[in-house]
């Protein structure tokens, strides 16, 4: 089997695992996964420690990758929970209705994991209301071993010691501050107390992204390279920091995350492309015009 198989082979047995509920039985290795030494330590601090750990870091630089990845070669059981601005009691803590005049209590995400000892990552927490997640803040608390239940009759739940939450977001819940995550919430700062350690990740290194590249898609090497150069073009455009420092003062608004240079390299080899061709496809058709434009100049100019 070639690498581009083997890739291919890991995506659809991930996809096969999940099951409608979220719930995980098994979690696979991604075996061309490049992990940031650094980032990987902590993850796997908290893990096998027990501590809730918030990872924060721009689209598609790898943070569910990276806790999944970790969480499959330590061997752990999961849920994954997928915030929106929708999520509620009844689906985090527990939700309750009658049957033949009996009272039937159906345990959330949270208690699941919390009762049997699983980890729960809980994807994009940014988008989840403040409010709806002070129900969390009880069973987050290190030195609580029980939750009492008020869904449905009274009910003491004993902490099982496999519990803890690993949070994922795009901002670190203080509200939109780059203007390029829509919909995200403030987090309240008790909420985000519970949590004992921090990750703030950001792109891979350049050669790292490269072998991904090459590992995942079989684009050739100096393909690749010039591939991962525009984007680094388009993230220093869009990185606040290096224009004047003041939020939503950055040239652009857009970025090419690693997801966005997979599904660019993809194209080009699956569809015999141009990088310039591919890259309409793969994510200039869905960027604003300004930014677009800016994006296709940094591509020109190095796809000469
Ligand atoms: N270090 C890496 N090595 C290999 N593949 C990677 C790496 N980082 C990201 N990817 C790939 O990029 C894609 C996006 O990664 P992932 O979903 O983990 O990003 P994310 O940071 O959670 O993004 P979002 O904030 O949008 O949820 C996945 O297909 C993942 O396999
Ligand atoms: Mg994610």
């Amino acid at each position: 089997m070639n690498e581009l198989n083997k890739a291919q082979d890991f995506a659809s047995s991930i996809r096969r695992k999940v099951t409608s509920t979220g719930a995980l039985d098994e979690l696979k290795v991604d075996p061309f996964f490049e992990e940031d030494p650094a980032a990987t330590r902590i993850v796997e601090f908290a893990i096998k420690r027990r501590k809730n750990l918030f990872v924060v870091g721009p689209t598609g630089c790898g943070k569910s990758s990276l806790v999944i990845n970790v969480m499959a070669r330590l061997k752990e059981r999961a849920e994954i929970f997928n915030c929106n601005g929708e999520t509620s009691i009844d689906e985090l803590i527990a939700k309750q209705w009658l049957e033949g005049g009996a009272t039937v209590v159906k345990y959330g995400s949270l208690l699941r994991c919390y009762k049997d000892g699983k980890v729960l990552l809980l994807e994009e927490v940014d988008f989840a209301a403040s409010d709806m997640l002070a129900s969390m803040h009880r069973p987050m608390e290190l030195n609580q071993q029980f939750y009492v239940c008020n869904i449905g009759p009274q009910e003491i739940i004993p902490k099982h010691q496999g519990f803890s939450v690993i949070a994922t977001a795009n901002t670190i819940g203080c509200g939109e501050d780059t203007f390029m995550y829509n919909g995200t919430k403030p987090l309240n700062q008790a909420f985000m107390n519970r949590f004992s350690l921090t990750v703030k990740m950001g792109y891979l290194a350049a050669d790292k992204e490269i072998k991904v590249l090459k590992a995942k898609t079989g684009i050739q090497e100096s393909l690749a390279e010039t591939l991962v150069n525009c984007a680094k073009d388009v993230r220093d455009a869009a990185d606040p920091t290096r224009v004047s420092g003041t939020p939503g003062s950055q040239s652009i608004a857009a970025t090419i995350s690693t997801r966005d240079l997979l599904e660019w390299a993809d194209a080009i080899v699956g569809m015999s492309m141009t990088p310039k061709e591919a890259a309409q496809y793969a994510f200039l058709n869905r960027i604003n015009d300004t930014d677009r434009d800016m994006i296709t100049t940094f591509i020109s100019n190095r796809c000469a």
